[in-house]
């Protein structure tokens, strides 16, 4: 099993080993969540690390883990509804209001949290951290300071991830990247490209890695003051000892990779247990063409009752019953065979026999 020979690579020799994770919301901690429980499983002990801005979503216990709760002045929530009003700007709002500038404007107020700097400028939480002798750092990279916790306690560190903008994780563990023929995640481009697309290709490579690294100067100067002056953050993060990628290469096109960049896709696959919900069975074995299940993950649950109306108008044409996870304002052409869910037992949903297609927006 794939999952075992990483954790088996990860684990350090055979002894139980102290393992930090460093956690991000929602459908990222609901991956990091499957790691934890095999770590522990395995006799390995586990201490997560818990802002009081996170939500409610991460606080579901892990019994056999120890939580380290650190406080900061930010109200419980602030991480996700930051991202919430970016995605209803730049890709769920109105689409007569999300012009250009207001999604540059938008992305520009994402209110950063400088939790970071407080977690490092506090001795008292390092100097407890640094006491329980940790082996291993295990972090998600999208929400900074595992890999500067890790650094500044001397001890390795490993990053669980999808992507990164402008594809760090393939070029911060020395991947190379051949634009020639290797496109970027968000260009739609194959690995055969004309001119035009490599030219496309190479210019999206280089205006993410502009961005990125300009969107970073606040962590280099939290590394250059708790740290070391020497270095940057992106050198941090470059000493990863590996990269847990979630995503398969049969979606991938070929390219080449790093011994310590694991692609892990599949790695939460697990058997479907039986619906719970009688109506919802109901409701499904009078399906004759059997169900279609559409979700967009965790963080998109509504969007604006002109972009709902299109999607419901199209639903409603399908011969089959269709569960939509949408938890927004309905909208009027949504068709009987449609059934709207605020959330829904994707895998029970995905395990059944009634089920002929998943649309999704290739997350979890
Ligand atoms: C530092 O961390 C400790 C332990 O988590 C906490 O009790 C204390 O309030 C923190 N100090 C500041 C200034 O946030
Ligand atoms: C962490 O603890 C070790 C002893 O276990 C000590 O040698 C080291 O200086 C400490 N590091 C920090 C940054 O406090
Ligand atoms: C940073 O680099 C300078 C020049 O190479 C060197 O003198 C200094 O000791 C370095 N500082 C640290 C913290 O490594």
């Amino acid at each position: 099993m794939k999952l075992s020979l990483l954790l088996a690579l990860v684990a350090v020799g055979a002894d139980a080993s102290k393992i930090l994770v460093w956690p991000a919301e929602w459908s990222h901690w609901i991956n990091m969540k499957i790691i934890i429980k095999e770590l522990i499983s395995r006799d390995h002990e586990v201490a997560i690390m818990r802002s009081s801005a996170y939500t409610d979503f991460i606080k579901i216990d892990i019994p056999e883990a120890t939580y380290i709760d650190f406080y900061v002045p930010y109200e419980e929530g602030h991480h996700l509804q930051s991202m919430d009003k970016v995605l209803s700007q730049v890709k769920l709002g109105d689409p007569a209001e999300s012009s250009f500038f207001g999604k540059a404007y938008a992305m520009l107020s994402l209110r950063r949290m400088n939790q970071c700097e407080l977690v490092m400028k506090n001795s008292t939480l390092l100097n407890s951290l640094n006491a329980t002798d940790f082996d291993l750092v295990l972090a998600d990279p999208t929400v900074m300071c595992g890999e500067l916790i890790a650094t500044k306690m001397g001890v390795p560190f490993v990053y669980n991830v999808r992507t990164l903008p402008a594809e760090l994780h393939f070029s911060l563990s020395q991947t190379p990247m051949p634009l020639s023929y290797v496109p970027m995640i968000n260009t739609e481009f194959s690995d055969t490209m004309n001119l035009f697309e490599r030219t496309m290709n190479m210019i999206t490579y280089v205006y993410q890695t502009i961005g990125v690294r300009a969107g970073l100067s606040m962590m280099d100067s939290i590394v250059h003051k708790y740290i070391d002056s020497n270095r940057s953050f992106l050198d941090i993060v470059s000493q990863s000892s590996m990269w847990l990628i979630r995503t398969d290469f049969a979606f991938e096109y070929p390219r080449p990779l790093m011994p310590n960049v694991k692609f892990i896709g599949g790695f939460h696959c697990q058997e479907a247990e039986p619906l719970k919900d009688q109506s919802l069975v109901d409701w499904i074995n009078e399906a004759d063409d059997g169900i279609i299940v559409f979700s967009m993950g965790s963080m998109v649950r509504s969007m604006h009752k002109s972009k709902a109306e299109v999607i419901a108008a199209a639903l409603a044409r399908l011969p089959q019953r269709v569960i939509w996870r949408y938890d927004g304002e309905m909208p009027d052409s949504l068709g009987a065979n449609t059934k709207t869910m605020d959330w829904i037992p994707q895998n029970e949903l995905m395990g059944h026999p009634k089920t002929k297609l998943f649309i999704s927006h290739g997350g979890k």
